[in-house]
């Protein structure tokens, strides 16, 4: 972890107590009530998440027990025995508690005058309809669907299909290019794959369709493509017997046939998500039904304060968790009104969230520090000329946000006076895990504040990490269950058991550090992940690509601190001996992480070096690699090296690498860099 976020975050001392106006309707409008909640939920977790369950979904049979868990195997299952269904919960029961007329989805295209509703009758006929058609496809309870769509309604309509009908669906980012989709497709073994011709990005077309068809090759699990005509593209190749237009299968299903909604076990999966695993394979991280249904609306209701006249608006994509949880699951459930955007925050010009905030009066914005600090370069001159007033509460998830950023979101974008919540949590959890109550808690601007009620959350192992006296620091782990924590990772027990294999509860992979008022400090990952620009990526998977190319003998992949994205991708790579160390071989491996797992994974650096620091066990030594990537020139210890000579080489290389010279070249006296 960085000692520079550890010095920015202790450097900050303000503190911003929770807004008065309003706080009389909050769904928690009390530090001290919410303190008691928070001591009740840990006394007696069963009544306190049975309670929640039963406050704020529908289910067809209420369960034997709220929780039953194999202590030894690390298995928790809740709500055990009861049914549900998540398309029922998110849309059939709005239709008789007086929401049937409100807008469940406000879509805004890419284009401006692009915009599209859907109130929760007619959300309940579209996904009837598609869940019509995909039993149509025969698509079954159980069954996996994967969606690699753009930001657009039919992919919401697809997932509550799904799970209308028990399937499990199986979103891929549409950003991910060929291994990341091979990989989740194989991985799930998808039976059908829901795309679309293209998906638009400022003012761009990129096709989806096309890029699928090569996967597919290697994919025998995948029966039918459905393909939505988003772009009108009129050169489609579409393969007969496989592929079918959206339009045209739908079109078979009037519009007034109800689909019933299969009665799930609450431990029944919902879905299965992706996420960059530390092996280099993609880790299918499930979710259960009740379990994560309860959560996501209990946060959902709670972190965000979410009322019903409320506009809502999570800006993340769907093919993340968050997308997932806040995008869909936990406002749906609630009968809130969600937004979903198509485009880009800076394009066609830096304003397009503001704009999106003025035109459709949104209270609820909920985005990613990266987002805000790509937007605060900027300048506020784009935030000003728009009406934000209708702005209640602000969040951020995704990445530690730097306290500069936070000031700026607080104050541009707040007026100085509405709460942000930083929502701490990972896809392995379903939900937010840490975060401010916004109308309960103290803000400190950095900090995700407190675990939230049923948390029990801890930093351990202190020994191995940095810090300041009187202070936790180490790994955040999560001590107890709660329902959505995710019910197992497909295919994978291993994996599923290694998240406890250290400390025998949950180990999340981050660092963390506890101040004196109990508050949370998250310093980012310290396992083999990087996370950029809030995206998690395998360095291990990276690693895989680069060796993977003839000319490369080996490679070590690390972060390194990036003031817009929070980490970059650094990759030292030793040549093998023939190759030149040329800019036609970085430009190489540049194309290959692209065209692999997509842009986002791309390195921002990339050294070659003639070795790497490694123990006489012969392993890759990469907390120096990190330390160097990020700038220190004494790595301090190196006694445990087999070669300690390369640290000065690799160092000189770096620097030699930002001024624009081959890494090789002789050192300069007294240069001076970053
Ligand atoms: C990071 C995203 C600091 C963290 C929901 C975690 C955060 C990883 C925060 C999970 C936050 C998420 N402050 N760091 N508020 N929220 N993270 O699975 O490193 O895509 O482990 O889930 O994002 O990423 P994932």
């Amino acid at each position: 972890m960085s000692r520079e976020r550890l010095a920015a975050l202790l450097s900050e001392k303000r503190s911003y107590p929770p807004p008065v106006h309003g706080r009389t309707q909050a769904w928690i409008s009390d530090g001290e009530e919410y303190e008691a909640i928070c001591r009740r939920a840990l006394e007696d977790p069963e009544d306190f998440w049975g309670a929640r369950a039963s406050q704020l979904l529908h289910w067809f049979k209420r369960w034997n027990r709220v929780l039953v868990a194999d202590e030894a195997r690390h298995k928790y299952r809740w709500f055990t025995g009861a049914r549900l269904n998540a398309s029922f919960n998110c849309i059939d029961r709005h239709l008789i508690s007086g929401r049937r007329n409100k807008a469940a989805l406000i879509w805004q295209g890419e284009q401006e005058m692009d915009v599209r509703c859907h109130t929760y009758q007619m959300l309940y006929t579209e996904v009837c309809r598609v869940a019509h058609a995909l039993s149509s496809l025969r698509i079954r309870k159980g069954d996996h669907v994967a969606l690699y769509m753009p930001m657009i309604p039919e992919l919401i309509i697809a997932m509550l299909a799904c799970a209308r009908i028990g399937a499990i669906h199986v979103t891929i980012f549409s950003g991910y290019a060929e291994g990341g989709v091979r990989g989740r497709i194989q991985d799930s073994r998808a039976r059908i794959v829901i795309t679309a011709d293209a998906a638009l990005r400022a003012g761009k077309i990129k096709p989806l369709k096309a890029n699928l068809d090569p996967i597919l090759e290697k994919c025998p699990s995948v029966a039918h493509v459905v393909v939505v005509s988003h772009a009108r593209l009129n050169n489609v190749s579409m393969k007969s017997n496989r592929d079918v237009w959206w339009h045209d299968l739908i079109d078979d299903f009037t519009l007034n046939s109800d689909f019933p909604c299969e009665p799930m076990d609450a431990n029944d999966t919902l879905f299965l998500l992706h996420t960059s695993g530390s092996t280099g394979k993609p880790t299918g991280i499930m979710h259960s039904t009740g379990g994560y249904l309860t959560y996501a609306a209990h946060t959902t209701q709670w972190c965000f304060d979410v009322r019903d006249d409320d506009v809502y608006w999570c800006t993340a994509d769907v093919g993340w968790i968050t997308g997932h949880t806040y995008g869909i699951y936990g406002p749906l459930a609630l009968g809130a009104t969600t937004l979903m955007f198509e485009g880009v925050p800076a394009w066609p010009k830096p304003d397009r969230y503001w704009s999106i905030v003025e035109k459709f009066r949104v209270n609820i914005l909920y985005t990613a520090p990266t987002v805000i600090r790509s937007l605060m370069r900027l300048g506020e001159a784009w935030t000003e000329r728009y009406d934000l007033s209708s702005l209640r509460i602000l969040g951020t998830v995704g990445e530690p946000i730097n306290p500069e950023a936070w000031q700026w979101y607080h104050k541009h974008i707040g007026n100085g006076e509405l709460p942000i919540v930083d929502t701490w949590w990972q896809t392995e959890t379903g939900g937010a895990m840490i975060s401010p109550m916004p109308y309960a808690t103290k803000l400190k601007p950095g900090s995700a504040a407190r675990p939230l009620p049923g948390i029990d959350a801890a930093v351990m192992d202190a020994a191995d990490t940095d810090g300041e006296e009187g202070r936790e620091v180490g790994r955040l782990v999560i001590r107890g269950p709660w329902p959505g924590m995710m019910l197992g990772v497909f295919n994978d027990e291993e994996k599923y058991r290694s998240y406890f294999s250290r400390f025998g509860c949950y180990e999340s992979g981050d660092g963390a550090q506890v101040d004196e008022d109990g508050y949370f400090w998250i310093l980012g990952r310290i396992d083999d992940s990087i996370n950029v620009s809030g995206h998690r990526l395998s360095t291990v998977e990276i690693e895989a690509i680069l060796t993977a190319c003839p000319e490369v003998a080996e490679a070590a992949v690390v972060p390194m601190p990036h003031s817009l994205k929070g980490e970059a991708i650094y990759a030292f790579v030793v040549p093998r001996e023939d190759a030149p160390w040329s800019e036609d071989l970085r430009a190489k491996l540049r194309e290959a992480v692209r065209r692999d797992i997509g842009p986002l994974a791309s390195p921002e650096r990339i050294q070659f070096t003639r070795a790497m620091p490694k123990t006489s066990s012969g392993k890759i030594i990469r907390r120096l690699l990190r330390k160097i990537a990020a700038g220190a020139e004494d790595t301090g210890d190196a006694t445990s090296l087999a070669n300690p000579e390369i640290i000065a080489d690799i160092v000189r290389g770096r620097k030699n690498l930002i001024q624009g010279k081959a890494e090789d070249a002789p050192a300069e006296k007294d240069q001076k860099i970053d």
